[in-house]
């Protein structure tokens, strides 16, 4: 199955194929995972392994203007800087959005403002992709449900499935080959004394992309096949930690799972190690204080860069350790 048999069966009934307006807006929010998406089972579709959850950051972003314009391309900014169409971003971007033209030369002006650095282990892409569906929503008056541009999301980017809403979220694995049953749910549970702070070691873009690395990790890790089970355990332990607000089995869970992750990629050949030696110095750093009884844990995406996670009563401790730090909002 194709990405555009999936958008033709989710746009069939809809009156008309032309935009209802010249301009639409969307923000969304970048999600980090607290259980991760390793692994396609349908890498044109998407369509994960297993499950994942995650947490939104709502003040991290990105927010898309799409413009109808009367010219032989699309034009693309990020940040205001007019990007190159050669470009890795603006392929994507243009492959993406062809599965929606009404006509081939029918062409958009796309302004994204990200608070996040593209491609650096920083979810851009998701929260990129789910503003860019939640726009182009808009803009053809769909009317689409949240669960509908979910899956319409992940086919621009698999983690973009569960970056339609604020809180945490689950992405249903769903097990048809069209993926009609994977999308992503929010789960009603807030957490306000919970926090992350991003630790930036690098903001690179990532040498290898998370595409690559998923792919090259489920051909030739030998570890790989241990992942679904990995990811069951740790899913269990952080819903149950969710519900009860036990932080220590958050923490846990969601630092073992990253470390699992990342040990799936250096088994993997060619070995895939998005460690530089900063994240390992932190890591050990989180692993000192944790032995002093400052409870902290981390989480690590396809990047260098490491997420802190720690209760706000351990905010001033934890910042006055990684003065770097910069602590994001998750919940009002
Ligand atoms: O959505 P992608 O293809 O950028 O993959 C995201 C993969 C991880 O960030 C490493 C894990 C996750 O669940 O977000």
């Amino acid at each position: 199955m194709k990405k555009s048999d999936i958008v033709n069966l989710l746009l069939q009934e809809k009156e008309s194929s032309l935009p209802s307006r010249e301009k639409s807006m969307a923000f969304a929010p970048s999600n980090i995972a607290l259980c991760k998406y390793w692994g396609k089972r349908d890498s044109e579709l998407n369509l994960p392994m297993t499950s994942s959850l995650s947490v939104a950051l709502p003040d991290k972003g990105a927010m898309t203007t799409l413009i109808v314009q009367d010219a032989s391309s699309d034009t693309i900014t990020v940040n205001n800087q007019q990007i190159s169409e050669d470009s890795k971003f603006a392929k994507r971007t243009i492959e993406y959005l062809d599965l929606f033209r009404p006509q081939k030369n029918w062409h958009l002006n796309i302004e994204i403002k990200s608070d996040v650095p593209i491609a650096a282990g920083l979810a851009s892409s998701a929260c990129g992709f789910a503003s860019l569906v939640s726009a182009l929503n808009e803009l053809f008056d769909w009317k689409l449900t949240h669960r509908q541009l979910s899956i319409l999301a992940r086919l621009g980017s698999g983690s973009a499935a569960r970056s339609l809403w604020n809180g945490f979220v689950e992405w249903h694995a769903g097990m048809q080959p069209d993926g009609m049953d994977s999308f992503a749910e929010p789960l009603d549970v807030e957490w306000q004394s919970l926090c992350m702070g991003l630790l930036l070691v690098s903001e690179a873009e990532k040498p290898v992309s998370s595409r690559e690395a998923m792919q090259c990790t489920v051909d030739s890790s030998i570890f790989y096949s241990l992942w679904p089970k990995k990811v069951n355990q740790d899913l269990a332990l952080i819903k149950q930690a969710l519900k009860t607000h036990n932080f220590s089995l958050l923490g846990g869970a969601a630092e073992s799972n990253a470390l699992a992750m990342h040990a799936t990629m250096m088994s993997a050949w060619p070995p895939i190690c998005y460690y530089l030696p900063e994240t390992i110095a932190a890591m050990q750093k989180v692993w000192q204080m944790r032995k002093n009884g400052v409870e902290v844990y981390f989480t690590q995406d396809a990047g260098p860069n490491l997420k802190l996670i720690f209760l706000s009563d351990h905010k001033a401790i934890v910042k006055e350790q990684f003065p770097e730090m910069e602590t994001v909002r998750l919940f009002d």
